[in-house]
């Protein structure tokens, strides 16, 4: 649970956050998603999910006792409303992290999208990492440092969130097999292992989180994640963002001198980016769905003969691991966790590894449970989210153009188990 602030009065809590910061949209941000008070899935319980969507959310089946116990407390600190007083801002996106990772469970995703921005010139992308690039800032707490897209930038892009369910799974990939499973690609579609200098270990690892593969933990995601989205500066991401890059103008709300907001809790010894990532790493899969019809084993195959699983490589395995219900474990994915040139598909802004034209394959778990889909959520149904595929994926997508209706209809039918 978050020391910094009492769980019990949420609502009150978002009043005074909502009173006191300012944004582009001259609006509060307004949580979309509403953390639920009961565990998700309890059957009857207010805000429950409907029954389609039971089984999102959970902790992972073979936790222990002591990871449950951990999951619990990151959760709570998933779902708290930060305010200025407890940490917010100056610069921030949203108040926390549920309100942007909320369907259909905690964890999940929504429609909150973030604006990233840059500027490409004879080819070579710019960061504009002294105007305060790539991440815009949509809201502030006082609307002197509101940020705007510099107009220095000429590219820009919209990321929807991605969902967390079976975040440790994806995380206890060995780089080793990401790198194998890359060379047993045919070359025309052969994605790339995007390798990233993880913040928390200092080491050279395989990036596999963010649409660009941008990060390789969980631990260094939450830091970035609070830091950048929320505004609460911790041991990983030190530094409050500056608005538009002005430090000066930042120094008059920040001491440059201040003390990072994230201390660890003086019993446990955890700050709030370690529970965060312990919560997403116990956080279950999405549920397999229901049992194979003709259709969808009639779909399966559809997957692998269009050139799908090629790139959305359907079960990756697990290493060893400290927990064992992480251990040596074969995860659905759907994904290669590799980036690969989609054309016109890619945002155009390069970030990580991953150059303006990369991306990485999505993975498809839970597809049925989401939408809209693709970085920005251009598209509004799977099928548009096929045919959007450029690049790489071209082939791909024309192969599916070409199956008959039913064909077609069987794939989505398939798609929609996963
Ligand atoms: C303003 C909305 C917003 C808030 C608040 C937010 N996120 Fe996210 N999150 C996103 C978006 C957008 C992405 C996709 C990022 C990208 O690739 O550019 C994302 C991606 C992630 C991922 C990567 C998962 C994957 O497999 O790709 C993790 C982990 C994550 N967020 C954790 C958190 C945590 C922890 C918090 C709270 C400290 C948080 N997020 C708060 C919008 C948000
Ligand atoms: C060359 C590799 C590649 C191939 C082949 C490929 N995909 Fe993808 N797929 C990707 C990448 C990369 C993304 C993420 C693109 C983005 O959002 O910019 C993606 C995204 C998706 C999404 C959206 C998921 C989401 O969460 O928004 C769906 C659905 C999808 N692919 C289905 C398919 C199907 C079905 C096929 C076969 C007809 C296929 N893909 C073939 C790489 C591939």
């Amino acid at each position: 649970m978050n020391p910094r602030i009492p769980h019990a009065r949420p609502a009150l809590l978002l009043l005074c956050a909502l009173a006191s910061v300012y944004s582009l949209r001259s609006q509060p941000p307004v949580p979309q998603g509403r953390p639920a008070p009961v565990a998700p899935g309890a059957p009857g319980a207010p805000g429950a999910p409907a029954p389609a969507v039971v089984g999102f959310g959970l902790v992972l089946a073979a936790a222990t006792a002591a990871e449950k116990a951990e999951f619990t407390a990151g959760s709570g600190d998933f779902r708290t409303v930060e305010t200025p007083q407890t940490g917010l801002g100056p610069l921030f996106n949203n108040t926390s992290c549920v309100v942007c990772h909320s369907a259909p469970a905690p964890g999940g995703t929504s429609h909150n999208a973030v604006t990233r921005f840059g500027r490409t010139e004879d080819g070579v992308f710019d960061p504009l990492t002294s105007l305060d690039g790539t991440l815009l800032h949509a809201h502030a707490i006082a609307p002197a440092l509101l940020e705007v897209v510099p107009s220095e930038s000429n590219v820009q892009a919209k990321r929807i969130p991605t969902p967390l369910f079976g975040a440790g799974l994806l995380e206890a990939i060995p780089d080793a097999t990401i790198e194998a499973n890359a060379s047993e690609e045919p070359e025309s579609v052969r994605g790339r292992a995007a390798m990233v200098a993880d913040v928390a270990s200092g080491e050279e690892r395989v990036g596999r989180f963010g649409w660009k593969a941008q990060h390789a933990t969980l631990l260094s995601f939450s830091a970035d994640a609070l830091n950048e989205e929320i505004g609460i500066t911790n041991r990983l991401f030190p530094k409050a963002a500056a608005p538009d890059g002005n430090e000066a103008l930042l120094a008059k709300y920040v001491s440059p001198s201040a003390p990072i907001e994230d201390q660890p809790n003086s019993k446990t010894g955890l700050s709030e980016i370690d529970r965060l990532a312990n919560f997403m790493r116990l956080l279950a899969p999405p549920p397999a769905g229901g049992a194979p019809s003709a259709s969808t084993v009639a779909g399966q195959k559809l997957f692998v003969s269009t050139g799908c699983a090629s790139c959305h490589t359907p079960t990756l395995e697990t290493g060893p691991n400290s927990s064992a219900a992480l251990a040596n474990r074969s995860v659905a994915l759907y994904s290669d966790l590799l980036v690969h040139d989609m054309g016109a598909l890619g945002d155009g802004i390069a970030q990580g590894d991953a150059s303006t034209k990369e991306m990485r394959t999505a993975p498809l778990w839970g597809l049925g449970a989401r939408g809209p889909y693709l970085h920005d959520g251009r598209a509004q149904t799977v099928a548009q989210a096929i045919l959007d595929h450029a690049g790489q994926g071209a082939a791909s997508s024309a192969a599916y153009s070409g199956l008959t209706a039913s064909e077609k209809q069987q794939l989505l039918a398939f798609l929609g188990t996963l």
